[in-house]
């Protein structure tokens, strides 16, 4: 099944969220409201709503409980984003201004505090302690994360060890958790609940990797922002390490990168580009993706074959091979 199928099969549930999520972001104050729900409307595929609800399946499903975890993992995912978004100076997120370009740095630092903040108090109507432990564990984990990532901004001594640990932190974890909770949520058995973590640790890995990808080889109009950000900002991402072991194009691309580095980022990033493109790195790291998605499919081979199971092996191939 396409993936666009598996969303209008989950339309009415996915709606509910949706409106759920509007609900939990809007608020009496003008600029907080406008901005939150800027980046909500915005789109943005909703993966994470999707892995609890799927997730839920193998357990009681239940939609109003599982909104419970679904909204927060959304919310917290978008303030991530307005974060982001300053850190990366971006101007353009879901196709669409961010909040930063709209508003400024100090407006998006509360925007994402915002929907934070909001994001517990949707999660505090379960009384599960666990749910809550898990989602600050994201939270923290994801903080770290992206520290790290600002910490190696052009760093290219960084081998690929550093890179997996860093994506594994600010990305696979909100991953893992989100098909975790909704599992929990469901009142799934441990085991299960295990699988599906698994599932969604080593789908959230190739995720990220092909988010690096798609940033060298994309379109702004696939990616809803300009490509080569990353490189831009010093972002060493995995196909990068792996050209950098290329000895066709190191020498050529260490040059480039310390052009981007000196002139802070003011340059044509297209040589750069371009010899990551010719290198290795690219079939590379498109390889390592496609090991995250063998093992994502092995972690979920003994869950029942209930529709949600294949719903989860098409997003793990949608993941490795999405444009946008
Ligand atoms: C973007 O996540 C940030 C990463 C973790 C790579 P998504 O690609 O899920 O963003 P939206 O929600 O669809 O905009
Ligand atoms: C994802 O990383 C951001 C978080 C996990 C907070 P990226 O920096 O690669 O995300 P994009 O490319 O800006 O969407
Ligand atoms: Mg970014
Ligand atoms: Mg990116």
């Amino acid at each position: 099944m396409k993936i666009l199928d598996l969303y209008t099969k989950m339309k009415s549930d996915l709606n509910q969220i949706e409106l759920e999520l509007e609900r939990s972001i809007s608020i009496d104050h003008a600029v907080l409201n406008e901005a939150s729900l800027h980046l909500a409307k915005a789109g943005g595929k909703r993966l994470r709503p999707v892995f609890v609800l799927l997730a839920g399946k193998f357990g009681q499903y239940d939609l109003d409980v599982l909104q419970k975890v679904a909204v927060p993992l959304e919310m917290i995912h978008m303030s991530s984003l307005v974060h982001d978004d300053v850190i990366d100076d971006a101007d353009t997120r879901r196709g669409q201004v961010t909040v930063n370009s709209k508003w400024d740095n100090r407006i998006a630092m509360y925007t994402g505090d915002y929907i934070f903040g909001k994001a517990l108090t949707i999660a505090a109507e379960l009384d599960n302690p666990v749910i809550h432990q898990y989602l600050s564990k994201a939270m923290v984990q994801m903080s770290i994360g992206e520290m790290e990532q600002i910490r190696d901004f052009f760093n290219i001594e960084q081998n690929v060890r550093h890179y997996l640990l860093r994506i594994r932190r600010k990305t696979a974890l909100l991953i893992a958790i989100s098909c975790l909770l909704g599992a929990v949520a469901a009142n799934a058995d441990e085991k299960t609940a295990r699988q599906l973590y698994r599932y969604g640790y080593n789908v959230g890995m190739a995720f990220q990797i092909r988010d690096d990808l798609l940033d060298l080889l994309g379109t702004e109009k696939q990616i809803g922002k300009p490509p080569g950000s990353d490189i831009r900002q010093g972002n060493i991402t995995l196909p990068v390490i792996f050209a950098l072991e290329d000895e066709r194009v190191q020498e050529a691309l260490l040059e480039q990168i310390r052009v981007i580095r000196d002139e802070n980022g003011a340059v044509d990033t297209k040589p750069a580009i371009e010899l990551i493109r010719s290198s290795t790195g690219i079939d590379k790291a498109d390889r390592l993706a496609d090991r995250f998605i063998e093992k994502a499919l092995q972690a979920i081979r003994e869950l029942p074959a209930i529709p949600a199971k294949k719903h989860l092996v098409d997003i793990a191939h949608f993941v490795n091979k999405r444009t946008y």
